[in-house]
């Protein structure tokens, strides 16, 4: 989810209102995936290196997550719809903490589609946790689980980019080892349903070979 900041900008309403429309972006993005038969959707709502941003933009982000996941958790429930977050929590104001953990137990029964959101993420801290942990005879399976942190997660298929920038600013990296990568210059609150059929339509033309020649590919 990149460009809220310039989108409220470019209205004269500033970024944090763009932020705001972000989170209607959010809205409609997740019904337009279930929609989609989408399994498994990571928005990327807040990075470890935003900490660094101007406290009163930062303050008006963690808002924005809370009032998210705190208004928003009986509707995805109904959706079937089962939110995680991922990230580091210990640094989260304590009532976004909270409502978070009490979202994810609203909607834990939810099998349509699983929603995770990144919030004080890095995925070079998600990595770099997993090594702490593993022992130095640890499988590629048993550490990619320890990277994930969660259940039944798969890999990465497809990252999507608004926003016009083209790379993956600390996103996922151990998950989108093969994953397609789309890029695009619409700003996230103005990212629509059919914005995300475009982006599926261009994954379903990709010719996907995980390291292989095309034919042994076709076969595996
Ligand atoms: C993405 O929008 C949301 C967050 C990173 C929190 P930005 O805030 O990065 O918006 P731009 O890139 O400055 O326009
Ligand atoms: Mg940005």
């Amino acid at each position: 989810m990149d460009g809220n900041g310039r989108w409220g900008v470019r209205r004269g309403i500033g970024r944090s209102a763009g932020h705001c429309a972000g989170v209607d972006a959010i809205r409609r993005i997740v019904e337009a995936a279930i929609r989609q038969g989408i399994g498994t959707l990571t928005l990327y709502g807040f990075s470890s290196d935003n900490w660094g941003r101007p406290a009163a933009e930062v303050g008006a982000i963690m808002a924005l997550i809370r009032h998210y996941v705190g208004s928003e958790a009986d509707r995805l429930a109904a959706a079937g719809v089962r939110l995680t977050v991922i990230g580091r929590r210990d640094r989260l104001p304590a009532g976004l903490a909270a409502a978070i953990g009490a979202a994810e137990a609203a909607t834990a029964a939810g099998t349509r589609l699983h929603l995770r959101i990144a919030v004080d993420y890095s995925a070079r801290e998600a990595i770099l946790a997993a090594a702490r942990r593993a022992g130095s005879d640890c499988s590629r399976e048993d550490f990619s689980a320890l990277v994930i942190g969660e259940r039944d997660v798969p890999v990465v298929d497809l990252v999507i980019r608004a926003g016009g920038e083209k790379r993956l600013s600390d996103f996922l990296l151990w998950e989108s080892a093969y994953a397609e990568l789309y890029f695009t210059d619409r700003l996230w609150p103005d990212f629509e349903a059919e914005d995300l059929a475009e982006a599926l339509t261009e994954f379903r033309s990709r010719h996907r070979r995980f390291g292989l020649v095309p034919a042994h590919a076709a076969a595996a």
